[in-house]
């Protein structure tokens, strides 16, 4: 049996570098973190991310990782899937980037410039003592 540290060093290396496959620039040294999969979602340990301002969760093969950000008021989480046809968006600066058509977001989601015609996808977070909740988020 895998131990969790383990756990989180593989799914870092493996998602890291399908993400590096579908993102243009700038996925070198990108933080992931592993997601637990639970009946309401995603179940990640507070302490790893304590350090980190925002984090990637691996939500499986196939589906784009979710962008997970400690804002002023809170975690956030949204997906990284472009709501115009797909791609993934990646942190630049304090803005979530799209490499294929150049479309902008903040970090929790909303439009800075298209062409994408919508926010990103938004999952709602709960926390609790040692634990935060993305809900609906698990594959
Ligand atoms: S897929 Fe993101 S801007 Fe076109």
């Amino acid at each position: 049996m895998m131990d969790r540290r383990s756990f989180v060093r593989q799914v870092a290396g493996v998602t890291a570098g399908i993400g590096c496959l579908s993102m243009a620039a700038g996925c070198a040294g990108l933080p992931y973190v592993a997601a637990e999969p639970v009946d309401r979602g995603l179940r990640v340990n507070l302490l790893d991310l304590a350090e980190l301002d925002y984090a990637l969760l691996d939500v499986g093969a196939g589906v784009a990782p979710i962008f997970l950000w400690r804002s002023p008021d809170g975690f956030t989480a949204v997906s990284t899937r472009c709501s115009h046809r797909g791609c993934t968006v990646s942190p630049e600066g304090e803005e979530l980037a799209c490499p294929c058509h150049g479309s902008r977001f903040t970090f929790d989601g909303d439009v800075l410039e298209g062409p994408a015609p919508t926010d990103l996808t938004r999952f709602a977070v709960v926390q609790d003592a040692d634990h935060l909740i993305i809900e609906s988020a698990a594959p």
